[in-house]
């Protein structure tokens, strides 16, 4: 899908500026979410140890139908540079392998620094992990990567949610070349018993399909991006939406 109804640049320009100061404006509620976020994994991982559940997932063994439906065609070619926002224990470097698209440089990051030591004992160079909140100023790499990955970090619950994954669309946009995917929750069903605590910071939440489509298109104008919501129903309760944004080549 493409952005319409481009506004000027002047229009833009100030959209931009109203942004980054709204933004700043949230950083510290978002750093201290974050804070929730990372003691809401340390629990999981404290009960589960290291096995998929301490990832908020729901079976024991790890598949990586998640990582198929976010890469429906994308193009996997070896080589290529790849930011992991929300790496956890490093599965998307099993699945690149698995698909034969090693990248030839990676960064994983993630909040939790339990897991990022995991990564760190399991993968070496050229693969790099960090411990650190990707919306936090701290965070500044002065790199672009041709790829940045996200799957499971923008489903946590933070002060400000909206604002939050607008704000984490437009910093991976503007550090990608070309690809930005990611998955977001749309619905839910609470009945079923799952997803009772939306609302609590650090939890699972999710984000109405207009609400996100609003915020791509915001994104996607500023960088001239075109993109892909896929919604599915993985599991009775919930519909799970992978987002695919693509930049155009060179900008
Ligand atoms: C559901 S797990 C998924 C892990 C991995 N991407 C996978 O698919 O196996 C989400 C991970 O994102 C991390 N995370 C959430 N918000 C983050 C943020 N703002 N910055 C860095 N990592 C974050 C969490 O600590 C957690 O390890």
């Amino acid at each position: 899908m493409r952005a319409s109804n481009a506004p000027t640049p002047w229009v833009s320009f100030l959209q931009r500026q109203y942004d980054a100061a709204y933004y700043a404006m949230l950083r510290p509620a978002w750093a201290y979410s974050g804070l929730r976020v990372t003691r809401y994994y340390n629990d999981l991982l404290q009960t589960h140890g290291y096995t998929p559940q301490a990832l908020a997932e729901r079976a024991d063994d790890k598949d990586h139908d998640f990582y198929r439906h976010l890469f429906q065609g994308i193009p996997l070619v070896p080589n290529t540079s790849v930011l992991d926002v929300g790496c956890g224990m490093g599965h998307l470097l099993e699945f690149l392998r698995e698909c034969q698209a090693r990248p030839a440089t990676y960064l994983g990051l993630d909040l939790v620094q339990a897991f990022v030591n995991r990564c760190q004992q399991k993968y070496s160079a050229p693969y790099r992990f960090e411990c650190a909140n990707f919306i936090t100023r701290r965070f500044a790499p002065d790199e672009q990567y041709d790829m940045i990955v996200s799957l499971g970090a923008l489903v946590s619950r933070v002060l400000g949610y909206e604002a939050y994954v607008a704000a984490c669309v437009e910093k991976m946009l503007r550090l990608s070349r070309r690809y930005v995917l990611f998955n977001i929750i749309t619905e839910v069903d609470r009945s079923q018993g799952n997803y009772q605590q939306v609302d609590q910071v650090g939890g699972i939440t999710y984000l109405p399909r207009p609400r996100l489509q609003q915020i791509l298109e915001r994104a996607a104008r500023t960088y001239g991006a075109e993109f892909e919501i896929i919604e599915q129903r993985i599991y009775s309760d919930g519909t799970d939406a992978f987002v695919r944004m693509v930049k155009p080549s060179g900008k």
